[in-house]
């Protein structure tokens, strides 16, 4: 019986079909097709796009999860094109990054997407991809303003580059402010003052020296008190060097520290381990605070080993880093910066804060 029913209705919508000959039908019909077509012929016109991208150093926490998002959104993408993106490992070393860009360069790359590893070098960076016409969008280590500014008017290759990255004093301010809304405002020994440590980033990254000034000027104003600077160590963002600091100022300065600033939360991990070690306890004795919103790092808030940190949205940055590259390759023109913000994260919006 349902075969019948359906034998019968097919039936009927192809008579239906035969029927319909009115001029309006067939010319609804060819437009039909032609838009059809057309949709056919742009993906078949999709074009491999070649994204050459090259990482400060492949061994970063943050830089890792920046680059596995931006590998995976450029495999999302519905434009019709493919976009063949090839990420190499500047393992630290400008002199490897710059032949690197040197042979995206000679390949023919679309685009560059560049993680300087000394923010110094952009300018020779700038002058190779305007030599050879590549669109560059440079990411989280952010070029001098002049740098910016070099061929901003230029009639070519003005609006072929951009920045695309967080504005660190925000991340330094929101620390400082993460340590100055606490009721005691960290003054554990309440002399008036915060004792601190500060362990840095790289200091030649404008993020390092920026979470550095802002974290202390902030807390200045928010909290009214004084500060008192025991150590500043650099720590090149990385955890064992972040664990050694703090070792190590944990045992000539005891229970004079009341607060450890990092500059990211690698380190803070880090000096999370030393000060268990010492026997510490973080909200009670010591405060800590860092910088990215690293997973290990919620967890330790979540269980109060850390006061917080500022969530550093790699997911945002990658997305507008890949967006500003489609738009170059399209010969769509970039503005010079792209901003995505920071967010301050404690056990207050711990469940939240990204979403
Ligand atoms: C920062 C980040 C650090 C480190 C650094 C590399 O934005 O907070 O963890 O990845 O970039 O330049």
């Amino acid at each position: 019986m349902k075969k019948l029913l359906a034998t019968l209705a097919s039936g009927a919508m192809l008579l239906s079909l035969v029927g319909c000959s009115s001029a309006s039908t067939a010319a609804t019909a060819a437009a039909t097709e032609a838009a059809a077509a057309t949709e056919a012929a742009a993906a078949a016109s999709g074009k491999t796009v070649k994204v050459g991208v090259s990482i400060y150093k492949f061994d970063d926490n943050f830089m890792t999860l920046y680059r596995t998002e931006l590998q995976k959104y450029f495999g999302e993408q519905t434009d019709g094109n493919t976009y063949q993106v090839d990420i190499q490992d500047g393992k630290g070393d400008q002199a490897e990054q710059t032949n690197q860009i040197d042979n995206f360069i000679q390949q023919g790359y679309d685009v560059l997407i560049i993680n300087l590893v000394q923010s110094t070098s952009a300018a020779t960076v700038m002058d190779k991809c305007k030599e050879a016409n590549i669109p560059c969008v440079f990411i989280n280590r952010q070029p001098s303003d002049d740098d910016m500014n070099k061929y901003k008017d230029d009639a070519t290759y003005g609006g072929k580059y951009t920045y695309v990255g967080a504005d660190a004093r925000q991340s330094g301010k929101f620390q400082g402010e993460i340590v100055a809304d606490l009721p005691n405002k960290g003054d554990l020994n309440g002399d008036g003052k915060l004792q601190y440590v500060m362990v840095q980033g790289d200091p030649e990254n404008v993020d390092a020296q920026y979470r550095t000034e802002f974290s202390i000027s902030q807390y200045k104003e928010k909290s009214g008190l004084d500060v008192e600077q025991l150590d500043m160590q650099r720590g090149d963002w990385d955890q064992a060097k972040g664990q050694e600091i703090v070792a190590n100022d944990l045992s000539q300065y005891g229970d004079k520290i009341e607060c450890v600033f990092c500059n990211n939360d690698a380190m803070a991990l880090g000096a999370a381990q030393a000060i268990e070690a010492a026997g510490r306890t973080v909200g009670k004795d010591i405060y800590l605070v860092g910088v990215d919103a690293l997973a290990d790092a919620i967890s330790l808030i979540k269980a109060g080993k850390m006061t917080g940190t500022v969530y550093n949205d790699h997911v945002s940055q990658s997305h507008k880093a890949a967006d500003a590259a489609i738009m170059a390759v399209n010969g769509e023109k970039l503005d010079q910066f792209y901003w995505v913000d920071y967010i301050k994260v404690t056990s207050d919006n711990i469940d939240t804060y990204n979403k």
